[in-house]
């Protein structure tokens, strides 16, 4: 059995309020035109920057330092909080289906043989993010699966694509839904019935997160269920050429198409018999679809149709709800995270974020884990997001409101711990919109003044960092680090995290005086920080946590 008690630190004291700042999107990168950070007025930030540099440090968020299969790995929200709060490194759902992929396991699995059930007399639907951005899904994953799935008996294969432009560049759709095709077709000719039967803009189609906009995942169902949307055409491909040939088109938010046949017919609507697997291995945008398909009870939206169908997900994407069900490969269990030895050892908690990122702070954070540890130690305020609007049209979002939230907890005294993410320069930062990006770094900078005046008032501590860089580069560079410029010459727009690294800044009237980062630490990373917090606590942390970065120097 785990014994949560926490050793006590040897110099740093009990009771401090400690505050923990996560910049959604806000890594360091060379001060130019397409850094929004430097472009923006962001005097605070500029300032732990500036200040005593054993109180700022720059830690790796991105690649096999947060559990990603490569250091080519950009950084995401999902990895970078789960290493923060679990101060472990854990192979993320990317690692483990390209492992359960080379070995073979995914198909002797129990998921696998779960709807191959169904391959005899019903279709194979495959919904999920067709890009190789490896955040929420990877193409050649998807590639392997539709093959093997084949290979095992599928006889009629439909893919349901979601189109990105979030974690890769706008306008890679098309190549995308090229590479399928060539596939499905190939797989024709060897008497496999296989097609993409409809698709979307997963910003507009099916991936919405945290119960932000249900709408979303009703088009997705209209489409992808009942075979029913605006747009039909003969081929994905022509589909994506034609959306994206209409003016401000853009593959984050493409409307939703069905793929029809020669009577006009959808191809591939969902129905009794057939089974479905969603090929995310990210939870977040992927949990709402899940509980469509699989819940029996559900209000969200009118289904119109609950086909009785075979689902597995790529992976489980909640633990607790066990949802889905079934599951292709088994996610990564992340336990004893910081947040539970923490609450297990008295550290009353706040956390807080607006919807778009509320599950970040909470979710992710606590290793994927919905809920409170003690109800009566933790509270968790979500701030409504605005939607159904892209970030570049409200680029202060609700910094501001978080902030005063934030604020009245620290006052109120009932905490130990306030834990918050600012999402504006990655939100804004994915909408491509530099001026806007700029805005909302001011407008996250200030929310962060309003939170730190609050801590000096209270006497307590900060750890101000982030989870992975974007805001910092809005451009795709070459390998001399230039602007890579397209086939007409013109430089292309980075809609993406980045794999630049983040800051950690630590200060505040109740940091004892002799704390500093260490230097001797091999290339720290975003799990280094949980260790730290507890530190920050006046705890150690568990022995097989990631190190602290800090060190006490007698003072
Ligand atoms: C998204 O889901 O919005 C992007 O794919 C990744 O962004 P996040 O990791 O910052 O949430
Ligand atoms: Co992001």
């Amino acid at each position: 059995a785990t014994s949560w008690t926490l050793p006590d630190h040897p110099k740093l004291p009990k009771g401090k309020l400690v505050t923990i700042i996560v910049l959604d999107g806000w890594g360091e990168a060379t001060a130019d035109q397409y850094n929004c950070i430097h472009r923006a007025e962001t005097p605070v930030m500029d300032s732990l920057k500036n200040g005593a540099p054993e109180k700022w440090t720059l830690v790796k968020a991105h690649g096999t330092a947060v559990g990603l299969p490569s250091d080519d790995d950009m950084g995401n929200s999902e990895v970078g909080h789960n290493a923060l709060g679990a101060g472990r490194i854990f192979a993320q759902g990317a690692k483990l289906v390209d492992a359960a992929l080379a070995s073979g396991k995914i198909w002797e699995d129990e998921g696998f043989n779960y709807i191959k059930e169904s391959f005899a007399e019903g279709t194979l639907h495959l919904i999920g993010l067709l890009s190789d951005g490896g955040v929420h899904s990877r193409l050649d994953q998807v590639q392997l699966l539709v093959k093997g799935a084949s290979e095992r008996g599928a006889k009629r294969i439909r893919l349901h694509i979601l189109t990105d432009g979030r974690d890769v560049l706008d306008g890679s759709s098309v190549g995308f839904v090229e590479t399928i095709e060539n596939d499905l077709a190939q797989l024709r000719e060897k008497g496999v019935d296989a097609r993409v039967a409809s698709g979307g803009g997963r910003m507009y189609v099916t991936m919405d997160r945290y119960e932000n906009d249900w709408g979303v995942v009703k088009r997705g169902w209209d489409a992808q269920v009942l075979g029913e949307a605006p747009y039909k055409f003969k081929s994905a491909l022509e589909a994506v050429k034609t959306l994206r040939a209409e003016p401000k088109a853009n593959d984050q938010y493409l409307p939703p198409f069905v793929i029809v046949d020669e009577s006009g017919k959808s191809v591939g609507p969902i129905v009794d018999g057939d089974a479905v697997v969603t090929f995310n291995f990210r939870a977040d945008r992927m949990v709402m679809l899940a509980k469509a398909l699989e819940f029996a009870d559900f209000d969200k939206f009118d289904r119109v149709r609950v086909p009785k169908i075979k689902y597995a997900g790529m992976l489980q994407y909640d633990g607790e709800l066990k949802l889905p069900n079934k599951f292709l490969v088994s996610p990564p269990l992340i336990e004893r995270t910081s947040g539970e030895y923490l609450v297990k050892n008295g550290v009353r908690t706040f956390a807080c974020s607006e919807t778009v990122k509320f599950g970040h702070v909470t979710f992710f954070w606590n290793g994927n884990r919905s809920g409170y540890f003690d109800e009566t130690k933790e509270e968790y305020i979500e701030i409504p997001s605005d939607s159904g609007i892209t970030f570049n049209e409200q680029p202060k979002m609700k910094a501001l409101e978080i902030a005063e939230k934030t604020r009245d907890a620290i006052l109120s005294g009932k905490f130990d711990q306030v834990r918050i993410n600012l999402p504006n320069g990655d939100m804004v930062g994915h909408t491509g919109d530099i001026e806007a990006t700029v805005v909302a770094c001011k407008a996250a900078d200030e929310a962060v003044k309003i939170v730190l005046d609050a801590v000096e008032k209270v006497g307590g501590i900060y750890l101000v960092t982030a989870d992975h860089g974007n805001a910092e580069d809005m451009v795709k560079r070459n390998k001399s680090g230039q602007p890579a410029l397209d086939k007409s010459g013109s430089i292309q727009i980075l809609t993406s995290h980045t794999l630049q690294p983040v800051p950690v800044a630590i200060g505040g009237p109740g940091l004892h005086p002799g704390v500093k980062f260490r230097t001797d630490i091999n290339t720290p990373g975003l799990a280094n920080v949980a260790a730290t917090v507890m530190n920050l606590h006046g705890f150690l942390a568990p022995d097989d946590f990631e190190t602290t970065l800090i060190e006490v120097a007698d003072k």
